[in-house]
């Protein structure tokens, strides 16, 4: 089959796999119909390589039919249509049974002291073969699917894998108050369908980037912005001004590790990433090598016994913090991977054909998988408008 894999700093490439084949009782192989790029996908691109193989398949975020399933699948057959969650967890362990699939005891990758296996996404992670491909294996799959109904396009469910349950976990963990007001950090996918969530539910959104289109897209949809490029470090007075002195009851960081504006940190997880693997990986696990201006910002923005919430991924192990600030102004900070299952039984009523989040129209491209490369620039660098994309194998 064709599969979009990783081999090294900014170089994917589309090569020829061997099939995956069912190897355990409870996998599934599915055709995938559609597979999304993801910011995440991003930071294995550039800053988080030395825990990635080449070679190794990329991509978490896929849709398609089930074509195979292994003896202990019954509730699965050959013909469905399935989008599958970017962790694979069992659904039955001690962590699932409180709706943590990210933290699944059954796949936990413990050598690396790391939470659920994820499709696509290093060592770290597990090293499971991603989902940018025409076939998937689906370890755990009595649990690690979501069957959505035949008829709407692929376009209206495919995003329950990762934007839809990772954008309303952002939200909820941002815990605003009833009527209250939110700061977005980020028009990302993420970023972008976090607004249309909390507008949707009703709070006060104001949503920050510095790209123009990813500006011009949040303000179509009526939501409130503010461009980093104008104010910079005024960011936090600005939204001071627009929230009577006090910033916002809730802030959601959508930009995570590579914000802008923090050359330091830029500098020091470029030279990392420069540095042989074996040196890099535990630099990379043990310094501070973050780049922290979006959760820098957050902190400013936040109102007084506010809620931080994390959405961005974050992986420097002694990131300087200003515990000063947090502790004083009685900061609620939560965070983590999106536990998607979590979430898909209250976002699918919104998947209808009037589509209140405007999944129909999300993708700004909708490519060949043979074109992922190209897909994987215009993505990074923010070229001919691309926002979300969806590749066809
Ligand atoms: N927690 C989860 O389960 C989960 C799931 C998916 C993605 N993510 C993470 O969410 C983040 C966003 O993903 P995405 O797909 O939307 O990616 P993206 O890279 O397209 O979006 C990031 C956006 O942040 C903007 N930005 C950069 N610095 C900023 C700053 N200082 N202030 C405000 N905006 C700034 C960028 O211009 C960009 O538009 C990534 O870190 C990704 O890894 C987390
Ligand atoms: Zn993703
Ligand atoms: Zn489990």
């Amino acid at each position: 089959m064709k599969a979009v894999t990783w081999h090294g700093k900014r170089d994917v490439r589309v090569d020829d796999v061997p099939d995956p084949k069912i190897e355990d009782a409870n996998d599934a192989i599915i055709e995938v119909t559609s597979t999304n790029i993801c910011g995440s996908d991003l930071h294995l691109y550039e800053v988080l390589g030395a825990f990635m193989n080449p070679g190794d398949i990329l991509g978490h975020e896929p849709m398609g039919v089930v074509r195979e399933v292994g003896p202990e699948i019954t509730n699965l057959a050959v013909g469905d249509r399935v989008v599958i969650p970017f962790q694979i967890s069992c659904g039955s362990c001690y962590m699932c049974d409180q709706e943590l699939f990210t933290q699944c005891e059954t796949t936990q990758v413990r050598d690396q002291g790391m939470g659920a296996a994820l499709f696509g996404y290093s060592e770290l992670y597990g090293a499971v073969p991603g989902g940018q491909a025409e076939l998937l294996r689906v370890p755990q799959a009595h649990f690690t699917h979501i069957k959505v109904p035949e008829g709407p396009p692929d376009s209206r469910f495919v995003y329950l894998s990762d934007v839809l349950p990772t954008a309303w976990q952002a939200v909820a963990y941002a815990d605003i108050p009833d009527g209250g007001s939110v700061t977005v950090l980020g028009l990302g996918p993420i970023g972008d369908m976090a607004t249309r969530i909390a507008s949707h539910l009703g709070y006060q959104v104001i949503a920050v980037d510095r790209v123009p289109e990813r500006i011009a897209r949040a303000q179509a949809r009526g939501v409130q912005t503010v461009d980093l490029s104008e104010y910079g470090s005024d960011l936090a007075d600005v939204i001071r001004d627009m929230t009577a002195g006090r910033g916002t009851d809730s802030v959601i960081d959508a930009v995570g590790m590579e914000a802008h504006g923090s050359p330091i940190a830029k500098i020091a997880q470029q030279v990392t990433g420069l540095l042989p693997d074996a040196v890099a990986k535990p630099m990379m696990k043990k310094a501070g090598v973050d780049r922290l201006d979006a959760l820098y910002s957050a902190i400013d923005i936040v109102r007084r016994g506010g809620t931080i919430s994390l959405i961005g991924v974050y992986g420097g192990m002694a990131d300087p913090l200003p515990m000063l600030t947090l502790f004083d102004k009685q900061i609620q900070l939560r965070m983590g991977q999106a536990n998607v299952k979590k979430w898909v039984d209250v976002i699918m009523p919104l998947l209808t054909d009037d589509d209140p989040l405007g999944v129909d129209s999300f993708a700004t491209h909708t490519l060949a998988l043979d074109e992922a490369p190209h897909a994987y620039d215009i993505f990074q660098n923010k070229k001919d408008g691309a926002v979300k994309i969806i590749l066809k194998p």
